[in-house]
């Protein structure tokens, strides 16, 4: 699909579906809707009172124009409320009006650009929207089926608005939205992608291939050899159990112009998590591709880092690994030591996020970044308090904590802090080690935010329990289909952008 803006009057443009829009609740027609309205004698506005349409966010109503104007069907999709009105909302609508011309079966959209007229939000930001929006509800993992799912394509959307000055804002907004998209869609791919072939060695060619041909991003892998030089007993302990190796990955991306700006970005990637010993019960395994969600996020973003052009220098770090039970795995009561030297008792071997992050963290740390961020599917207790579709903010530092929620806000991804309570530190105090690897029976994403804690050195650091939204068990909205969300890359690149 071809995504587009140029300069033009609605009215004129030949297409399969010209996409208008409505808020809620609003008397008369207005703007670009109330124009293709008119030309239409306002049969419009009449038969949408006529099927009493609402125009909630997200909602369509489509209309026959029988050769009146050059576009084959008029789309009016839904802007909800004026007052709720965002850039989320643009993303929603646009979404939905994919949605629904690939349900027709048409393939080419002219749409307004939302938001830009009477919603009163900038044009660029807006075509970004749209772009998002488009892209990631077009999204189909269709790798594995002989027969793809997806049969109706949309060829071409175009955005179109009658000011010359709003396109070249358009196009360079789009520009970003596509790489906003690319990224996610890069994350959604490997985590659709099974376990089976998305496993720790992959991850690390997907790192290399990266950085081919792309001279701003080096990257450099380490092995079980020199992981266990280097005294990376949480990864090395996590990975026993499986048959395949662990690895370490380091990426590095420079901007052209020299900074000392840095920012490490570690994600979390357990390929498979069946809880080692401490196993699953079947249902909670069967989702457990999921389980490298933040470092397919890192990757993602890294997908798309030499074109965003971020002005700082960022560490994407990854410790890959498969959690499985044998002969050879961890054990409950087994002691590990991670690579800052800490000690730690093992009590659930299901917990196994956090002891590779002990590691990556402590490299991250050695690295001397102003920030690190970590994106983890570590608990199901965040699920249980944010539930499916908000990540859990955990930060030693006020200041970053509120630069990752602004930049989630802006992205359309949904982020909430949790605190990181002194008292509950007590909670991980082991009988035998430095510390173990599970808290009590409640708050357990926060004790798992505090032992993770153990190991950034009071470098400021936000942990992202992205455990929800990663991974949709259900339709979520327009643009979040079942399966991969690719959750965390927007916040990320929005993020870095904004340094
Ligand atoms: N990978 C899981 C967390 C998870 C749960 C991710 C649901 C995505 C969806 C993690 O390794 C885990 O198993 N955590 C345990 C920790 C417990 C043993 C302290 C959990 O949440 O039950
Ligand atoms: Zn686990
Ligand atoms: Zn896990």
């Amino acid at each position: 699909m071809e995504i587009s803006a140029r300069k033009g009057d609605l009215v004129t443009q030949p297409c399969d579906v010209l996409v208008v829009n409505e808020f809620l609740g609003v008397k008369e027609l207005g703007g670009a809707t109330g124009a293709v309205n008119a030309v239409l004698g306002g049969k419009l506005a009449r038969y949408m009172k006529e099927d009493s349409f609402k125009a909630k966010l997200g909602a369509t109503f489509v209309l026959r124009t029988n050769g009146e104007i050059p576009a084959k069907r008029v789309m009016v999709v839904g802007l909800g409320k004026k007052e709720d009105f965002d850039l989320e909302a643009v993303r929603q609508a646009a979404a939905a009006s994919l949605n629904a011309t690939k349900a027709l079966g048409a393939k080419s959209v002219v749409s307004v650009l939302h938001g830009a007229g009477n919603g009163g939000l900038k044009p660029a930001d807006c075509a970004q929207a749209i772009v998002e929006g488009v892209r990631l509800a077009d999204y189909a993992f269709d790798t594995y089926r002989s027969e793809k799912k997806e049969k109706k394509r949309v060829n071409r959307f175009d955005v179109v608005t009658r000011d010359g000055q709003d396109v070249r804002r358009a196009l360079r907004g789009i520009e970003i939205g596509e790489l906003m998209a690319s990224g996610t869609l890069f994350a959604r791919d490997l985590v659709n992608t099974p376990a089976q072939d998305m496993n720790p060695e992959k991850l690390v060619d997907i790192a290399r291939n990266i950085t081919k041909g792309n001279a701003s991003v080096r990257v450099k892998v380490y092995d079980r050899a020199a992981l266990t030089r280097m005294g990376a007993g949480g990864l090395l302990g996590v990975a026993q159990g499986s048959d395949y190796q662990p690895y370490l990955v380091h990426m590095v991306y420079k901007p052209r112009k020299a900074t000392k700006k840095r920012v490490a970005l570690v994600g979390k990637a357990v390929t498979f998590d069946s809880g080692g010993l401490s196993l699953k019960p079947a249902d909670y395994m069967m989702t457990m591709k999921c389980d490298m969600a933040g470092c397919a996020a890192v990757l993602g973003a890294f997908s798309v880092l030499a074109d965003v052009e971020p002005a700082c220098e960022v560490h994407g770090i990854f410790g890959a690994v498969e959690n499985m039970p044998s002969g050879k795995a961890i054990r409950p009561g087994d002691v590990l030591m991670a690579m800052n030297k800490k000690t730690i008792e093992v009590l659930n071997t299901d917990a196994e996020g956090r002891l590779t992050l002990a590691d990556t963290l402590t490299f991250a740390t050695k690295q001397k970044p102003q920030a690190i961020i970590d994106l983890a599917t570590l608990t199901g207790a965040c699920m249980v308090a944010l539930g499916e579709e908000i990540t859990g903010i955990m930060s030693n530092n006020d200041a970053l904590a509120i630069k990752i929620q602004d930049a989630s806000l802006a992205a359309g991804e949904k982020m909430w802090r949790l605190p990181l309570e002194k008292n509950y530190r007590k909670l991980l105090k082991s009988e035998v080690a430095d510390i173990q690897n599970i808290g009590g029976k409640w708050g357990g994403a926060l004790t798992a935010g505090l032992f993770l804690e153990e190991f950034v050195d009071k470098i400021p650091w936000a942990h992202l329990d992205i455990a929800g939204p990663v991974f949709a068990e259900r339709e979520i909205d327009s643009y979040t289909h079942k399966g991969a969300t690719g959750h965390g890359v927007r916040t990320l690149l929005t993020y870095l952008k904004g340094l």
